[in-house]
């Protein structure tokens, strides 16, 4: 098969390492890459985002398989829009349709959904200017911590979690007469606050049937200790100690398989991954989100642990033959450590040669933000480099994965040296 991924993380790098291994993979293009998809892969100046682009890229290339790593092109339509040009009936696009999108494009939308299937999730209202009023007063008498949600993308930034409701009702006015993170904020979910541990679960799905992935944690603070402002992900263990087989089963039962009968009763369309942010409360699993895609770092941990063919599920679910697949696990601890640049998450500076990746034994070495510059590869984004090392046990991959973070350079590099700190 001739394969197009869509966009440039560590999480793509990720599935080109991983789909290459495929005997069904023939040529694989990524548009557009970084520097270490340049190495497994044909890197294209292409807007994921640009429908009429990517089609004709398609056209051109003879691409049997689009798959979108980001939600941003799933969210705009492009399944939609390339299923409905005549000559691309038989394209297989593996990300949902905007509507199935929608459990990651739209918070009310997802909690709404959650309510008709009576999967567990925090107590929630939805407000906009028209009920600007009356969301004040239901802040006014909300128990703290208080959770606003812008409902649209807001790259990962529109959760803000209040102490005071005094500070929830700024917070909310702000997000909705201001349009704090945009049009996303126009529309605010409040949600009750729900302590407990997360972790994030991911299934490959057409709609019917699912097939489960290996399930991860992801460390999102900048700082150790989980401290200071959050970022897209510092990095990523797998398995998880505390999701047993029981907690698993919980998942399954009261989430997964209720998420994808929701799906089906409803009539929507959905090819591609569900991404389940959950977290524990006690020993009862809650939704904290959906994303319609992988998560990042989460993949750079999660695809090194499956064994089987990731390209055979991902057709077989494209061609309605999920149910006879079988997923096989790498029973070894995955551990991805990320780099990052001097400054992320606020402001950095980019374009810093990376030397001694080449050093770097027993650890793959992910690229996330990372470009050519001549011939030598140079940083190119907040996160850099995703290093992810197997282990028999947590420790024993965590300290590859450190070696590798101590080995590589580049000027500025800083990396959280606690990842997996609060798991046995
Ligand atoms: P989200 O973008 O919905 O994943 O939210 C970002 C982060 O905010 C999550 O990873 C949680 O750490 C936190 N969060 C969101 N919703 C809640 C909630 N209801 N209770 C506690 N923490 C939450
Ligand atoms: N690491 C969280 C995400 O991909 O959304």
């Amino acid at each position: 098969m001739n394969i197009l991924l869509l966009g440039s993380g560590g999480r793509e790098h990720a599935f080109v390492w991983k789909l290459k291994q495929s005997p069904l993979c023939k040529a694989l293009y990524v548009a557009p890459g970084n520097a270490g998809t340049s190495e497994g892969a044909i890197n294209v100046e292409l807007n994921p985002n640009d429908a009429t682009a990517v089609a004709a890229f398609v056209k051109e290339k003879g691409i049997d398989m689009v798959i979108s790593g980001p939600e941003e092109p799933l969210v705009r339509g492009l399944a939609d829009q390339l299923k409905a040009d005549p000559e691309l009936q038989k394209l297989h696009f593996f990300g949902p349709g905007a509507e199935g999108a929608q459990l990651e494009g739209s918070k009310d939308f997802s909690k709404r959904f959650m309510a008709r299937h009576n999967i567990p999730t925090a107590a929630y209202r939805t407000f906009t200017r028209e009920s600007l009023q009356e969301g004040i007063a239901y802040l006014e008498a909300h128990a703290l911590p208080i959770v606003l949600k812008a409902d649209g993308l807001a790259a990962g930034k529109g959760v803000v979690i209040c102490q005071s409701n005094a500070e929830a009702v700024q917070v909310f006015r702000e997000m909705i007469e201001d349009l704090k993170f945009g049009a996303a904020s126009a529309r605010v979910v409040v949600e009750a606050f729900l302590d407990g541990i997360e972790l994030s679960m991911f299934v490959i799905t057409n709609g019917q049937h699912y097939l489960l992935l290996p399930e991860a944690k992801d460390y999102k603070r900048i700082g150790e200790g989980d401290t200071g402002p959050n970022t897209g992900g510092m990095g990523a263990i797998s398995p998880v100690s505390f999701a047993d087989a029981v907690f698993k089963e919980k998942v399954v039962s009261r989430i997964i398989e209720p998420t994808i009968a929701g799906l089906a009763a409803e009539n929507i369309a959905y090819t591609g991954f569900i991404f389940f942010g959950l977290i524990k409360v006690g020993n009862d699993p809650f939704v904290i989100e959906y994303n319609a895609r992988m998560g990042d770092p989460e993949t750079e941990a999660v695809l090194p642990r499956l064994q089987s063919d990731l390209l055979a599920h991902l057709l077989a679910a494209c061609e309605g033959r999920l149910d006879a697949e079988k997923a096989i696990f790498d029973p070894r601890y995955a551990c991805t450590v990320m780099l990052v640049s001097a400054g992320y998450p606020d402001a950095y500076e980019k374009g810093k040669v990376i030397t001694n990746i080449e050093a770097v034994r027993d650890t793959l070495c992910f690229h996330a933000g990372t470009k050519w510059q001549g011939s030598r590869v140079a940083t190119n984004g907040g996160r850099v480099l995703a290093l992810t090392a197997y282990g028999a046990t947590k420790a024993e991959a965590l300290q590859k994965s450190f070696e590798a973070a101590e080995t590589v350079q580049f000027e500025g590099k800083n990396y959280r040296r606690d990842i997996g700190f609060d798991l046995d």
